[in-house]
């Protein structure tokens, strides 16, 4: 059994018993910590049960051996602790895996303060919030979406929107990165897709939100491409079409960077398709209001002026902009050392901090990658 990076992890450990019994404990922490680091990798691209036990159980032990070096446990502890281990087979430990995966959050994100996005938010509001709220409304032949895909730039607000109709509704929201799953789980991760669904239908209604779910959904086939990952994706397609009776409401919102990654089946799956992309010139009006708000500005800020200024700005860039533009006097008055006195007041920010704002702050996404997602939507989206 050799690979670089059980290599690389054997390396480590041995550095780090050697300083251990050297007396230097401290320095031999981060070899230790490296070395445990790698084992759990090496238990997601291993499927023999045994092989990652003995990985398991090593990262564990230099796991302990830290927490005993930096004081956190009794060194008596240590050895009982790690003779009774759990096995990574076990179902604890996936329900751990959940939680540790799964976001469960009321999201503070008002459907207000959600600027122009008019087409996404329609169909949000088909998908999810409708048929939550009149539910005698979607009965027989029409039913409401089971898969959304939310595709475009980065930074337009696809979380941001998703967030504000969890908050507006009530739903049990559950917010994964599908990266996040993949590296850390794939081993175990058809598995927690499976519990996460039954929960979902469990606690239905329910909306589960994949983020950055190309990397799970990537073209099926592919030779790099190990056993794991395709069980993973023929989980998940399942799932989007739904277990349980099917009467359950259950909508699974994908949000993507790069849909053209996303395969023809889970495409399928994916019936109701959204692009969100660059704010129109009153939907940037909206949000410096909305990301300003709280602070009080000069006189001559105007936000019709600034949403002309901005064209090709993202959400994101917007959002930056502001608390830019909105930490500039502070920091004037820091510079100065002039913050120690408590009565000192910063001046209030004008139109020329968000000017130099935007000097740093520049557009985030070039017209040549918007081309891309345009001709995406042409032969794709909805
Ligand atoms: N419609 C909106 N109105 C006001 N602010 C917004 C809006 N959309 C996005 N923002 C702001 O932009 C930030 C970035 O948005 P968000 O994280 O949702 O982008 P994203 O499309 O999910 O990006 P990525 O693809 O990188 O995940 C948000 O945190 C929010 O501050
Ligand atoms: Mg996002």
């Amino acid at each position: 059994m050799s690979s670089p990076l059980f290599d690389a992890a054997k390396k480590n450990a041995a550095m780090a018993y050697k300083l251990d019994q050297g007396g230097q404990a401290q320095q031999a922490v981060r070899y230790y910590v490296s070395a445990a680091e790698q084992l759990q990798k090496l238990i997601n691209f291993t499927d023999d049960p045994n092989m990652k036990n003995l990985y398991y159980q090593k990262a564990m032990e230099y796991i302990l051996r830290v927490k005993e070096i930096r004081g956190i446990i009794e060194s008596s502890d240590v050895k009982k602790s790690s003779s009774a281990a759990v096995s990574p087979e076990e179902d604890e430990e996936i329900s751990g895996a959940i939680s540790s995966v799964i976001v469960r959050e009321k999201p503070n994100v008002k459907w207000e303060d959600v600027a122009g996005m008019e087409g996404a938010k329609r169909a949000l509001r088909e998908a999810i919030i409708l048929p939550m709220s009149r539910p005698d409304l979607f009965k027989g032949a029409r039913k409401p979406w089971k898969g959304i895909l939310m595709y475009g730039p980065p930074g337009c607000g696809k979380t941001y929107l998703c967030k504000a109709v969890a908050s507006e509704v009530d739903s049990t929201f559950f917010s994964v990165s599908a990266a996040n799953l993949i590296s850390k789980w794939l081993g175990e991760s058809e598995k927690l897709v499976k519990e996460l669904y039954d929960r979902a239908v469990e606690e239905s209604p329910s909306i589960i939100f994949f983020d950055e779910i190309d990397s799970l959904a990537g073209a099926r086939g592919g030779s790099s491409e190990g056993e794991a990952m395709r069980r993973v994706k023929t989980q998940l397609l399942q799932a989007v079409e739904g277990f349980g009776t099917g009467e359950e409401l259950l909508v699974t919102v994908g949000a993507t960077n790069t849909p053209w990654d996303i395969d023809a089946a889970m495409r399928r799956r994916f019936e109701r398709r959204v692009y969100v992309t660059l704010p129109t010139i009153e939907a940037r009006e909206k949000m410096f209001q909305i990301h300003t708000r709280g602070v009080e500005l000069a006189s001559d800020v105007s936000f019709e002026e600034l949403a002309k200024y901005t064209a090709g700005y993202t959400a994101a860039d917007i959002a930056l902009l502001c608390r830019e533009a909105l930490m500039h006097p502070i920091r004037e008055l820091d510079a100065e050392g002039a913050l120690k006195d408590a009565s000192i007041q910063p001046r209030a920010p004008g139109i020329k901090d968000f000017l130099v704002g935007m000097e740093s702050i520049k557009p985030s996404v070039s017209p040549k990658e918007l081309t891309r997602y345009e001709e995406w939507k042409d032969r794709f989206g909805g």
